[in-house]
């Protein structure tokens, strides 16, 4: 991933070195469960997480200017219902104690502008579990169009099946919400 700026954040690329911080968020049972993804349990599966983020290149580390913490990620993926080579997919994650700091908007923003600009993408989309209202507002303050409710799409590791809402953007919707923000 390409490395980009945007007022409080880096977003690049993993390295190793990051497996310490990345620990620190993924044991929290807050975290990962709301994204689908089991808590870590030991520093070695961080470890994996981080090796498999630097060779599949499709999440940025956000660092955190102020103390170069790593405090989270942004993926732009495939999107799993579209085969379009020019669209992405968004998921997010950061850790709690930087939750309601409008830091996931900064990012998604940063990234929209990046894919829209840089990688000329034609669409992209982002979804939440329907009980993720945090996710909900990030999704809505940063111009997503809602697309609908998928229902039942979702079996976490524990069992527990999901709703998932469906949003997306255009790049000319974009274009359009750039003046009304
Ligand atoms: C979802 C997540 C990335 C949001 O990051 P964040 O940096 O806290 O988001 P922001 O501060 O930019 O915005 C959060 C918005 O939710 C609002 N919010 C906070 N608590 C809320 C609640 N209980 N219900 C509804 N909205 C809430 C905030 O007020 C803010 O909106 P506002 O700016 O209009 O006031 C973060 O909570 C997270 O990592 N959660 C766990 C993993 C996850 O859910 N990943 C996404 C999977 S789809």
């Amino acid at each position: 991933m390409q490395r980009i700026e945007s007022e409080r954040l880096i977003l690049r690329n993993f390295t190793e070195q990051d497996t310490d911080d990345l620990y620190r968020y993924a044991v929290d049972p807050e975290v990962g469960p709301r994204a689908g993804w089991k808590p870590h349990e030991t520093r070695e599966e961080s470890l994996s997480i981080v090796r498999m983020f630097i060779a599949d290149d499709n999440v940025w580390a956000l660092e955190r200017k102020s103390d170069h913490r790593m405090i989270g990620t942004l993926g732009l993926h495939h999107d799993k219902w579209r085969n379009l080579p020019d669209v992405r997919m968004i998921g997010y994650v950061l850790a709690q104690d930087c939750w309601g700091q409008g830091y996931m908007s900064e990012a998604v923003k940063r990234a929209m502008r990046y894919g829209f600009e840089e990688m000329n993408l034609r669409l992209m989309s982002i979804s939440h579990y329907t009980f993720n209202d945090r996710s909900r507002r990030v999704i809505e303050k940063c111009g997503f169009v809602y697309e609908g409710l998928l229902r039942q799409t979702f079996l976490r590791y524990d069992g527990a099946v999901f709703d998932e809402a469906a949003y997306s953007i255009t790049k000319n919707e974009w274009l359009k919400h750039q003046f009304i923000v």
